[in-house]
């Protein structure tokens, strides 16, 4: 039995996924949230694959621990990048390291991210989440545009949600002062303005030779959650744990994404792994999109919404 069109990424998560024999050797590839789960499942095949790596992630000392297992695995050449994305200063402070470090970057993966289950602001007043599961990728992603554009062909992948569906974005309440913060539509929230501003981006990258996409690395067991209270990590551990797969399946369609020849020049999809979906409608409201595109620029302290390339 055919699944209604809203209910297709059932299906997908069962389909066989893809794979590519392509290696990235010499490639720089900027990874963030590389120290635990997806991320880390992505490092490692990504150092397989030959990549140079910039981890940018928050704990210095975790972050030593994968670099020096990286480069013990696969003789990998792995730098790190300290910042807090909850900050949007460090964020800053780390795009600049970048830009001054690296003369080319092919490929931005933007995959650190958060689940509160209570709603927490940052120094900055903004909803914890908000921040470092969009904005902080949207600062980064801007950030470093100029030098993906020197570095074309480039790729940029979003690693977003099934978690979009929840919806939960509201632009006249995105610090949830009017609502009951509900967690798991915090969470969404973040994803839908992250997915809206995705199909914006390739808009305008379009023809320049740098892709955007973005996708779901399937429902995996990593530590998502645990920083909330003890109940919720009791659920994750002992109840959510079971139905979960091996995150190596996230780190693999990553790899997919960010090597294969074949997606070279696709962009402004969703993907659920590897197979390409439509995400939720109410993440495909360009207008909706504009709005959130403005309001994030702003947020950012990034210069008045105008084309990309004419910020060049
Ligand atoms: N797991 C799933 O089933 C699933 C499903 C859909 C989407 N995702 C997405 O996959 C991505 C990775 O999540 P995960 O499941 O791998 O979770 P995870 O195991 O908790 O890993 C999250 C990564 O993000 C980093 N991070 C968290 N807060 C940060 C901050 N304030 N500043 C900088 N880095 C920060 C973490 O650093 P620390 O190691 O220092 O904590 C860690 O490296 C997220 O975008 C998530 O939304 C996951």
């Amino acid at each position: 039995m055919k699944l209604p069109e809203e209910l297709q990424f059932i299906e997908n998560a069962r389909l066989p996924q893809k794979t590519t024999p392509a290696r990235l050797d010499g490639r720089l590839v900027v990874l963030t949230g590389a120290t635990s789960g997806v991320g880390y499942q992505a490092a490692r095949c990504l150092a397989q694959g030959g990549a140079h790596l910039a981890l940018v992630c928050r704990s210095a000392a975790k972050a030593a621990n994968v670099q020096a297992e990286l480069q013990r695995d696969y003789a990998a050449q792995v730098d790190v990048v300290q910042a807090d994305f909850t900050n949007l200063a460090n964020v800053r402070q780390a795009a600049q390291t970048i830009l001054a470090k690296y003369p080319r970057i092919d490929v931005l993966i933007n995959n650190a991210g958060l689940h509160n289950t209570h709603r927490q602001l940052n120094q900055d007043g903004i909803e914890m989440v908000f921040c470092v599961n969009h904005l902080a990728s949207f600062l980064l992603t801007r950030l470093l545009l100029p030098r993906l554009l020197e570095s074309a062909p480039a790729r940029i992948i979003q690693v977003n949600s099934q978690g979009h569906r929840f919806g939960g974005l509201d632009l006249d309440d995105l610090n949830w002062e009017k609502r009951r913060y509900k967690g798991l539509q915090g969470y969404g929230a973040s994803k839908v303005a992250q997915l809206l501003t995705v199909w914006e981006m390739a808009d305008e990258l379009q023809g320049s030779g740098v892709t955007i996409n973005a996708m779901h690395p399937g429902e995996v067991r990593t530590n998502i959650g645990m920083n909330n209270e003890r109940l919720y990590r009791w659920y994750k551990r002992y109840l959510l744990w079971w139905m979960l797969k091996q995150p190596d399946i996230s780190g693999s369609a990553i790899y997919y994404l960010a090597a294969a020849p074949e997606m070279q020049s696709i962009s402004g999809r969703f993907f659920n792994q590897t197979i390409d979906e439509k995400p939720a409608a109410h993440a495909l409201d360009r207008a909706l999109g504009k709005r959130v595109w403005q309001i994030s620029t702003a947020l950012t302290g990034l210069a008045a919404a105008q084309p990309i390339k004419e910020q060049l």
